[in-house]
């Protein structure tokens, strides 16, 4: 039984991979992204897609309609236009569990995965063979250069295996299970250059606004200093809209993308909106502040669909006091001439899960 749980068929962290799309199973769509290797440019971003998922049927990660997430994956490639099945996911990170560990460095294979699965009987709050494990030599442990660091992720088997029936059902071949946070970390990276001073040095928080979560992250380095999942987004405005002018689900959020509302929406829903926005940023930065010894962010970029609300990066900014921009991960990138700027700046803040997903195909 010990193999069988750290010989998966899938591996949370594995390097060498032929070229993936990534892919990001979200609660309104499912996001691909196809990059391919530029040389010295970086990445060119070959193609992506967003295919809209039906109401419900991914919740807070799961999958609670198997043949829906399966369609609209098909549909999704297929409109994505590619040859390529090989696929990178993910999973939200409140469906992993991650711990570091120190162990003696030169363990072979056999005795590291004993090691580990010895570590993680104890704090995996199920029967192990109900969970996916994996883990990674992160390098020599600083303490001591006769150990190195690993990192353990183990998750429900179920929530693993949801995931990969969807994929397979729409005839789509996943290589990688990866962590979400990890993926946008990944993308992250591409975001520096476009920050003041690149970013060396400074603590830049990443908010990653969706439909029913945000996530709250501070990053130094390209490394996490800070996270933290709220239960806000997207979805609290387009209810508020419906009850505001009397709409159907799908009506308000149409209106809400094409601004096709009466004159006192700005005010009256809008503006309400966007201010519970900021507090909820603020609130996060003094989470932030509280739980680490840093007392400043020297940026705040914001990301996901709610970042496209005009106007909001400049309340936030005011309201935070700190300098405020909308991420673009594709910002210095050479991208196919099939893809229409205009609508890629549109689309481009959605994709930071997927695009950091295709980045694993070159690491
Ligand atoms: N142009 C736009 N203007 C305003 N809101 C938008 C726009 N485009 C998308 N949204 C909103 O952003 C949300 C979707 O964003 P995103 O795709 O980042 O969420 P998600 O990843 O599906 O959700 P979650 O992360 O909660 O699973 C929806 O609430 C949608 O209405
Ligand atoms: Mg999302």
């Amino acid at each position: 039984m010990v193999a069988e749980t750290l010989s998966s068929a899938l591996d949370i962290f594995k390097t060498k991979a032929p070229s993936l799309v990534g892919i990001d199973i979200s609660s309104t769509s499912v996001k691909l992204v196809e990059l391919s290797d530029a040389g010295k440019a970086g990445f060119r971003l070959e193609r992506y897609a967003i295919e809209p998922l039906p109401k419900d049927v991914v919740a807070d990660g799961n999958i609670s309609n198997m043949d829906q997430v399966a369609e609209a994956l098909r549909r999704g490639w297929k409109r994505l236009g590619s040859r390529n099945r090989n696929i990178a996911m993910a999973l939200p990170a409140a469906m992993v569990i991650t711990k570091r560990i120190i162990v003696p460095a030169g363990q072979k294979e056999e005795e590291l995965e004993l090691t580990v699965e010895a570590e993680a009987n104890q704090y995996i709050p199920f029967a192990l063979d109900e969970v996916n494990l994996d883990f990674q030599i992160l390098g020599p442990a600083a303490t001591n250069a006769d150990e190195v660091e690993v990192l353990i992720a183990a998750s429900r088997k179920e929530k693993v295996e949801d995931r990969v029936a969807a994929a397979e059902a729409a005839g789509l071949k996943p290589r990688i299970m990866d962590v979400e946070s990890y993926a946008t970390q990944e993308t992250f990276q591409l975001i520096g250059p476009s920050l003041p001073a690149n970013g060396r040095d400074q603590n830049i928080a990443l908010v990653d606004i969706g439909s029913h979560v945000s996530h709250f992250y501070v990053l130094r380095n390209n490394q996490f200093l800070f996270s933290r999942d709220q239960a806000f987004g997207g979805n609290q405005l387009t209810q508020d809209i419906q009850r505001a002018f009397n709409l159907s689900a799908e009506e308000a959020e149409s209106a809400k993308k094409n601004q096709g509302l009466p004159e006192n929406y700005d005010s009256d829903v809008l503006q309400p909106f966007m201010e519970t926005l900021a507090l909820e940023i603020t609130r996060a930065l003094q989470f932030f502040f509280t739980s680490t010894s840093y007392n400043q962010v020297d940026q705040i970029v914001l990301a996901g669909g709610c970042s496209l609300l005009p106007g909001l990066d400049e309340l936030v900014s005011k309201r935070a006091g700190v300098g405020t921009m909308v991420a673009n991960p594709f910002a210095n990138m050479q991208a196919s001439e099939r893809i229409r700027p205009r609508q890629l700046a549109m689309d481009a803040p959605m994709l930071m899960i997927a695009t950091g997903l295709a980045m694993r195909s070159f690491e």
